[in-house]
C-alpha cells in the first residue's frame, strides 16, 4: 500500500507569515496544501471566517507547483468556482450539505444531487479537479450517485464538524473510509477514475494509524503539524 499523502491545513498556520509557513510545508515534503474557505454564514459562526480567492491567488503567484485544494464551506459555493479557477486553485472540494435549493417540496436528495452534478460540471469545465466533502452525520452512501458520474476524483471525509481546528476525531469517519474503498475496489467507480479518499479533522499521532489502516490516501492535518511543540518538520516525521 502506498504511503498516505500528508496535506497540511493552512487554517492552523501563522497567517501573518503565510509564505514562510508554506515554505515549511514544501521543505518537509508536503506539496499538497489544504485551504479551508469558510464564510461564517454557511457555518453560522463569526469566528469561522477565513480565506478567499485573493489569498489563493497570492499563494499561487508565489508558489507555482503545490496542489491547492480549496475546501469550500460557504453559502452559495457556486459563486466561487470561477474566481477560484482564476486564482489558480487545483481542486474545489465542495460541501455536500450546501447543495440543493433548501426549498420544501420535491425530493431534497434529488435536489442536492442535481445541484451537485451541475456544480461539478462547472468546476471541471473550468479546468479544476473536483471533490466532495461530507459532514460526520452524513451517510456516505448518499454521495455514491454523485461519484457514479465520474466527475469527481476525491472525497473529503470530515472527522469533525467543519469550522475549527483542534477538534477531537470522530470515529464515524473510519467506516466511511472503508465503504469508500469498497465502492472504489468493486470498480463501481466509473471511467476508471482514481478516486482519492481524504480524511479531514482531528488527525494526529494517535488517530493517524487507524485512518491509514482503514485506507485513507490523504491525511489533512492542521493543529498536529503547525502547533507541534517540536516544530513542523518533526511533526511530519512523526505522522509519517
Ligand atoms: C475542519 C477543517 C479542517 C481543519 C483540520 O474545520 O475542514 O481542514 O483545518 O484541522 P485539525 O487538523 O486541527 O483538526
Ligand atoms: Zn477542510
Amino acid at each position: 500500500k502506498d504511503e498516505p499523502i500528508i496535506s497540511p491545513s493552512l487554517l492552523a498556520c501563522d497567517w501573518s507569515d503565510m509564505k514562510g509557513e508554506i515554505k515549511k510545508c514544501l521543505d518537509a515534503g508536503c506539496p499538497w496544501l489544504h485551504v479551508d474557505v469558510f464564510d461564517g454564514v454557511f457555518l453560522d459562526s463569526p469566528n469561522a471566517l477565513t480565506f478567499g480567492p485573493q489569498m489563493v491567488g497570492s499563494i499561487r503567484k508565489r508558489f507555482a507547483d503545490p496542489v491547492l485544494d480549496v475546501h469550500l464551506c460557504v453559502d452559495r459555493p457556486q459563486r466561487y468556482a470561477r474566481p477560484m479557477a482564476d486564482a489558480g486553485a487545483t481542486r474545489i472540494i465542495f460541501q455536500w450539505e450546501a447543495m440543493g435549493d433548501g426549498n420544501d417540496g420535491g425530493d431534497e436528495l434529488d435536489d442536492a444531487l442535481s445541484s451537485a452534478i451541475a456544480f461539478a460540471k462547472d468546476i471541471t469545465s473550468l479546468g479544476m479537479a473536483c471533490g466532495v466533502s461530507i459532514n460526520p452525520e452524513t451517510d456516505v452512501a448518499t454521495i455514491f450517485p454523485l461519484l457514479d458520474t465520474g466527475m469527481l476524483d476525491l472525497v473529503d471525509v470530515l472527522a469533525v464538524e467543519p469550522g475549527f481546528g483542534g477538534q477531537q476525531f470522530n470515529h464515524v469517519a473510519i467506516q466511511k473510509i472503508e465503504s469508500l474503498r469498497q465502492y472504489r475496489d468493486q470498480s463501481l467507480s466509473p471511467r476508471g477514475i482514481d478516486l482519492k479518499i481524504l480524511v479531514d479533522g482531528g488527525v494526529n499521532n494517535s488517530t493517524s494509524s487507524v485512518v491509514t489502516d482503514a485506507g485513507a490516501d490523504i491525511l489533512v492535518a492542521g493543529t498536529a503539524l503547525f502547533r507541534h511543540p517540536r516544530g513542523f518538520e518533526a511533526a511530519v516525521k512523526e505522522l509519517r
